[in-house]
C-alpha cells in the first residue's frame, strides 16, 4: 500500500519527509521518491527497495528546498523501477499518488496527451502530464485539480508541487490523507504515522476535499472549489505519547486518544466509496484456507476471543482460539489448511512469540497484529497487520484493544470481500465508530458517578452474553489490573451454574446489554441476580433502556451499535469505570503493582 507525506516549512523539509516516509515502511512498499521545489526548480531523487538507499542517495548528493513531497511505492502499475517510481515530475508540475485510476487509458484521449511523452507503466503519470497541460489553460491549480478529479474514475489521493507556488496542493477520493497543523511547518500524509512531531493539531481530508498546504497556512475547498472548514483534532506526537499534556495520567490520554486511533485505521484499510477493505501488501486468498488459529495473552487474548464470534458468523471458517501460554505447552492438531494470528501489542510478549515459532516449525503461514512494527513477532511472522494505535504508555491496554478490534473486524470484512459477500451495511458503520466514542467520552463524568458507587462494593461482576461476553472479560481484567479490588467477569447464562451463590447487596452487577438476540435472556439475568438482593447497573442503548430501566440501579445509554461495532463501543465504559475507580481509590493507575507492559518472560 503506498504512503505519501508531503512537508511545506520555513526550514528545509527532506529531513522531515524521509521520516515520515520510515514511519510509513509498515504499509509495504518497494520504492520510493521524494522532490523538492527551491527557487522554482524542482529536484527529485529515488530509489529501489528499502527507504535507507534514498536517504544514502540524499546523503550523497544533496536536495533541499521548503516545499517537498515523498512517496513509498507499492506496485500496482508496472514493475518497481525507477521509472514506475513516484514523484513524477512535468515542467510545472510534480505529483505522488495513491490508488488506483481505473480510466487512465481513456484519459489519455480526454485530454489529448502527447503518448510519447509517457515514459512509464503507471496510472499516475499520467496525471501529471494532465495537470502540466491543464495549468497552461487555468490560472488557478484549485481550478486544474477539480478538473482532474471530476475526471478521474477510481481512486486516489495526489499530492502536487506547483512551479510558481508556495504551496503543496493535495487531493483525495477513497484513500486517506491528513493534514498536519504546526506553528512553523504544515504537512500532509497517508496517516498521522508519516507526520512531523512537531504536528499540533490534525485534520482528516473528507472525500473529494481540496488543500493547499504552505508553511504557515492551509486551506481546504469542496469540489466545486468554495472554501470549506474541517473539524480540527488535537495530534499526539510520537514524542508526545511519552507526556500526559492535559491528562492526569496516560491511561485516561490513552482512552481519548481512541477515536483519532481509530478514524485513522478504519480511513486506511477501508474505502467507503468502493466498499472495500485494502490490508496492506496483503496477498492471502482466505478462500484456499478453512481454519484460523488466533494466540494472544490478556487483553489481547479477549480482543481473539471476539474475534472467533466475529469471524464465524461473518464467514465459512472454523475459528480456534488459545491463551498463548497454554497453547505453546499442549499437545494441538493442527490441520494443515490452517492460517495462524498471534495478536500482541508490544510484539515481544514471550508466550505468544513461542506459539509463533511452533506455528513455523508446523509450515503454518502466520499473520501477526501488532502495534509495535518492528517487534520481534513482527519481524518474525509472514505478514503484518498494524494496529496503528501509536505507542501505549499506560500499563492497562486500552487504545490498543479497540484499536486489534478494527483491524480484526477489518479482517472478517477483508474475508467476506474475497468471496464478494462483504456485509455492506456493517462495513459503513465503521465509518462512524469515532463519533460514537466521542460521544461517550463528552459524558464521562456518567462513569465517575458509577465509579463511586463501586467503590464499596466487595466484588464486581460483569456479565455479558455473546460478543459482549470477552467484554465483560476484558472489564473484569481492567478492573483487577488497576483498583486491585476483585472482579470477575461471567458469561451471563452461567451465572446459574455456580456464581449465583455470591450474590448479595455488596456485590454489583454490570450487565453489558446492547440490544441485540440476546438482550431480552440477558435482561432475565438481571432479574435473578436482583431477585438474590444484587445491585444491577445495566449499559444498554436507547431501545435497550425503554425495557431495561426497571430492573436497575443504574443505567447508561450508549449509542446504537451492530454486532461489529458494539464490541468496540462497548469498550469505553469498562475502561472509564476502571480508570475512574482507580483514581478514586488512589492507585498507581499507570503501573499497576506486580504488573509490566511488556511481558518478555514466562
Ligand atoms: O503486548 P501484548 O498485547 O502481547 O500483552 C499481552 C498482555 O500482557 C496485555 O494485554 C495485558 O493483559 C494488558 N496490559 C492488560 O491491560
Amino acid at each position: 500500500m503506498c504512503g505519501i507525506v508531503g512537508i511545506a516549512s520555513e526550514n528545509d523539509c527532506v529531513k522531515g519527509i524521509i521520516a515520515g516516509l520510515y514511519s510509513l515502511e509498515y504499509r509495504g512498499y518497494d520504492s520510493s521518491g521524494i522532490a523538492t521545489l527551491n527557487d522554482n526548480l524542482f529536484a527529485s531523487k529515488k530509489s529501489i527497495g528499502k527507504i535507507s538507499r534514498l536517504e544514502n542517495a540524499i546523503i550523497k548528493d544533496k536536495i533541499s528546498g521548503n516545499l517537498g513531497i515523498g512517496h513509498t511505492r507499492w506496485a500496482t502499475h508496472g514493475k518497481p523501477t525507477l521509472n514506475n517510481c513516484h514523484p513524477f515530475i512535468k515542467n510545472n508540475c510534480a505529483l505522488v499518488h495513491n490508488g488506483i485510476i481505473e480510466n487512465f487509458e481513456e484519459l489519455v484521449k480526454t485530454f489529448a496527451l502527447n503518448e510519447t511523452c509517457i515514459k512509464s507503466e503507471t496510472d499516475s503519470e499520467i496525471i501529471a502530464e494532465i495537470c502540466d497541460k491543464l495549468l497552461n489553460e487555468f490560472n488557478n491549480p484549485i481550478d486544474v485539480i477539480k478538473k482532474i478529479s471530476q475526471n478521474i474514475q477510481g481512486t486516489f489521493s495526489f499530492a502536487f508541487l506547483i512551479k510558481g507556488s508556495d504551496s503543496i496542493y493535495a487531493t483525495r477520493r477513497g484513500s486517506p490523507l491528513v493534514l498536519g497543523l504546526s506553528e512553523n511547518l504544515n504537512s500532509i500524509s497517508s496517516d498521522v504515522l508519516g507526520l512531523p512531531d512537531e504536528t499540533r493539531e490534525i485534520i482528516f481530508l473528507e472525500e473529494n476535499d481540496i488543500a493547499t498546504i504552505n508553511p504557515s497556512s492551509i486551506s481546504i475547498y469542496n469540489i466545486k472549489g468554495n472554501s470549506i472548514n474541517r473539524k480540527k483534532h488535537e495530534f499526539v506526537a510520537k514524542k508526545d505519547f511519552k507526556t500526559k499534556g492535559k491528562f492526569m495520567h496516560f491511561m485516561e490520554k490513552e482512552i481519548f486518544h481512541q477515536p483519532i486511533c481509530l478514524e485513522d485505521i478504519i480511513l486506511n484499510f477501508a474505502d467507503k466509496k468502493t466498499n472495500s477493505v485494502f490490508l496492506p501488501k496483503n496477498t492471502i486468498d482466505f478462500n484456499n484456507i478453512s481454519n484460523i488459529i488466533l494466540v494472544a495473552c490478556g487483553t489481547a487474548y479477549h480482543a481473539c476471543m471476539i474475534a472467533k464470534y466475529w469471524l464465524e458468523q461473518m464467514t465459512d471458517k472454523h475459528v480456534s482460539i488459545d491463551i498463548a501460554s497454554e497453547y505453546r505447552y499442549k499437545k494441538n492438531n493442527i490441520d494443515k489448511n490452517s492460517i495462524a494470528i498471534v495478536v500482541s501489542q508490544s510484539g515481544e510478549t514471550m508466550d505468544t512469540l513461542e506459539c509463533l515459532k511452533k506455528f513455523r516449525q508446523n509450515d503454518l503461514f502466520t499473520i501477526s497484529i501488532v502495534n509495535v512494527l518492528n517487534s520481534s513477532i513482527a519481524r518474525m511472522s509472514d505478514y503484518v497487520l498494524p494496529t496503528l494505535a501509536g505507542p501505549e504508555i499506560g500499563v492497562a491496554a486500552t487504545k490498543s484493544f479497540t484499536a486489534q478490534l478494527a483491524v480484526l473486524a477489518l479482517l472478517g470484512l477483508h474475508i467476506q470481500q474475497q468471496k464478494n459477500n462483504i456485509e455492506k451495511n456493517v462495513f459503513n458503520s465503521l465509518f462512524s465508530i469515532h463519533e460514537s466514542i466521542k460521544k461517550i467520552l463528552k459524558d464521562s463524568k456518567r462513569f465517575e458517578e458509577i465509579a463511586h458507587s463501586l467503590r464499596d462494593a466487595k466484588s464486581i461482576f460483569y456479565i455479558g452474553r455473546g460478543i459482549m461476553y470477552p467484554i465483560a472479560l476484558e472489564g473484569a481484567l481492567k478492573l483487577k489490573e488497576i483498583t486491585y479490588k476483585h472482579c470477575e467477569g461471567y458469561a451471563a447464562g452461567e451465572l446459574k451454574h455456580g456464581p449465583l451463590a455470591l450474590i448479595e447487596d455488596q456485590i454489583p452487577v454490570i450487565a453489558l446489554a446492547p440490544s441485540d438476540h440476546n438482550f431480552s435472556k440477558i435482561l432475565s439475568n438481571i432479574q435473578e441476580v436482583r431477585a438474590r438482593g444484587g445491585k444491577s447497573i445495566i449499559i444498554t442503548d436507547k431501545a435497550g433502556s425503554i425495557k431495561a430501566k426497571k430492573y436497575c440501579d443504574q443505567i447508561i445509554v450508549l449509542p446504537d451499535t451492530n454486532y461489529l461495532t458494539s464490541a468496540i463501543i462497548y469498550s469505553l465504559p469498562i475502561q472509564l469505570i476502571a480508570y475512574h475507580l482507580a483514581v478514586l481509590l488512589g492507585t498507581d493507575v499507570d503501573q499497576p503493582r506486580n504488573l509490566a507492559k511488556s511481558v518478555t518472560v514466562e
